[in-house]
């Protein structure tokens, strides 16, 4: 049965601005701030090579299910789950799915926010030329200055926050498309142009293979390298799906799904080369943390031709590209209130705006009042604090969890009907979608799950 449902949020223009639109909310700090952090910690190259691998067989099939869901149900994720579970005969405590990525949403953001208000406040940094000819000790007392100062950092957050919440409440047709239709590119050039310094620093190749050559990895390393397959693509809380939602009737997901996943795939790679030249070439350590672009790339920017200005408009559409990934992660909220409570856009941007602020605060202050505030998870992990603890709950718990419900649903729950309908791609294609989401992807979280508390031991 075909679905003629329509989204009462109105619709993208055509099929270049929904890819647009999802390469704007899975390109954003994901592949440029915490790819190469993450990469670092776990030590590269074969952590590279998981995260590669995920994308592939978990992130494009599951990327293609969420769209689909979406476009099959055209409402918020919450109310799609629950049409669709009617439609198909299925538990209404699907709906669950919807919820759990609302709340994963929220989590996120608020973190988030955090992060993208260290970008805001280095396109200050950057333009002041406070980086010209700096020393490693030099950024590193630039970063720590800021982080240490949780006035600052909420400054900073505030400001975030009031761009995302503008840009939501003006919606799909206004704010979204408007904001996400330039600035990628432009972040692409300038992203090339660092790259191109780090090949004049003499380690070039160091960064590479230690990128690229496989080493070792830890169980906790495959699964943050899964978890950031879903972080990176957006996936498995409902973004993709309520962008799905407003997804004209004939575009192929097919193709959309895999040029979003190589656009996004290809700035994380150059967002690493960039990076580790200027690690091994300043003597610095590739497992600093989450400070670690905020470390190397101002020495870029501070010795390279015309670096104030490269580094300033960097800096900018880092922001930017932060920005189209933000509005993503409240969308599914705000499409609800609406639907459901009758409010309008604004008022529902407001409301989620200041809640996901408040817990916000909690991110502030894991960088310098509650640095030392740490608790541990048995089996889970050690010694986070709040904003690690959010961050580890949500990307690699609560997505991959998303994802392997999504998978399930669409593969195990919806009718081949249904499905085959919706992605309405050729015969061979579906035959592999459909093996990859009802067994790889199902089989394959589970085994990280099951690794990481000890159950099993890869
Ligand atoms: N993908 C974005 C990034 O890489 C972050 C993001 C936006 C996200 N929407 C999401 C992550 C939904 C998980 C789920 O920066």
């Amino acid at each position: 049965m075909t679905s003629t449902r329509k989204s009462i949020h109105g619709q993208w223009s055509n099929r270049i601005v929904f890819i647009l639109a999802a390469t704007g909310s899975a390109v954003g700090l994901g592949n440029i701030w915490k790819f190469p952090y993450i990469a670092g910690e776990n030590g590269g190259g074969t952590f590279v090579l998981v995260y590669l691998v995920c994308i592939a067989l978990i992130g494009i099939p599951i990327m293609m299910a969420e769209t689909m869901i979406g476009r099959r149900g055209r409402q918020s994720p919450i109310n799609t789950m629950s049409t669709l579970a009617r439609e198909e005969g299925r538990s209404p405590g699907w709906v669950m799915l919807g919820w759990m990525g609302v709340v994963a949403g929220f989590l996120i953001l608020s973190y988030y926010s955090v992060i993208a208000g260290w970008a805001l406040s280095y396109v200050f940094r950057t333009g002041s030329g406070a980086f010209l000819g700096v020393t490693t000790d030099g950024v590193n007392h630039i970063f720590t200055e800021l982080v240490t100062d949780p006035e600052r950092l909420l400054a900073w957050h505030t400001i975030f926050m009031v761009m995302t919440m503008i840009v939501v409440a003006r919606g799909v047709k206004h704010g979204l498309e408007k904001a996400v239709r330039f600035l990628m590119p432009a972040l692409l050039a300038l992203l090339l142009m660092t790259v191109a310094y780090s090949m004049t620093t003499g380690h070039f190749m160091e960064g590479v293979e230690f990128l690229f050559t496989p080493g070792t990895i830890s169980g906790q390393g495959v699964l943050i390298a899964m978890g950031h397959a879903f972080f990176t693509l957006s996936l498995g809380m409902g973004a993709i799906m309520v962008y799905g939602s407003y997804l004209p009737r004939h575009t192929s997901i097919t193709q959309a799904s895999i040029i979003i996943a190589i656009a996004d795939t290809g700035v994380a790679l150059l967002a690493g080369m960039a990076i580790f030249p200027i690690v091994f070439a300043n003597g610095l350590e590739p497992g600093v943390g989450p400070g670690l672009i905020f470390k190397t790339l101002p020495i870029a920017f501070g010795h390279m031709e015309a670096g104030t200005m490269i580094g300033t408009a960097f800096f900018i559409l880092l922001s930017f590209a932060a920005w189209t990934s933000a509005i993503s992660l409240i969308e599914p909220a705000v499409a609800w209130l609406v639907e459901n409570r009758g409010m309008n856009r604004i008022y529902a941007s407001v409301w989620i705006g200041i809640f996901t602020w408040v817990l916000g605060i909690g991110s502030v202050l894991s960088f310098n009042l509650w640095s030392e505030h740490t608790w541990s998870v048995p089996f889970l992990f050690e010694n986070k604090n709040f904003f690690d603890t959010l961050d580890f709950i949500t990307a690699n718990l609560m997505l991959p969890l998303g994802g392997l419900f999504i998978a399930i649903f669409a593969a195990w729950l919806m009718s081949e009907n249904s499905t085959r309908d919706e992605l309405n791609t050729n015969k061979f294609i579906f035959r592999i979608w459909h093996f990859l989401v009802k067994y790889i992807t199902p089989i394959a979280v589970i085994i990280v799950f099951l690794n990481v508390i000890g159950v099993i031991s890869l």
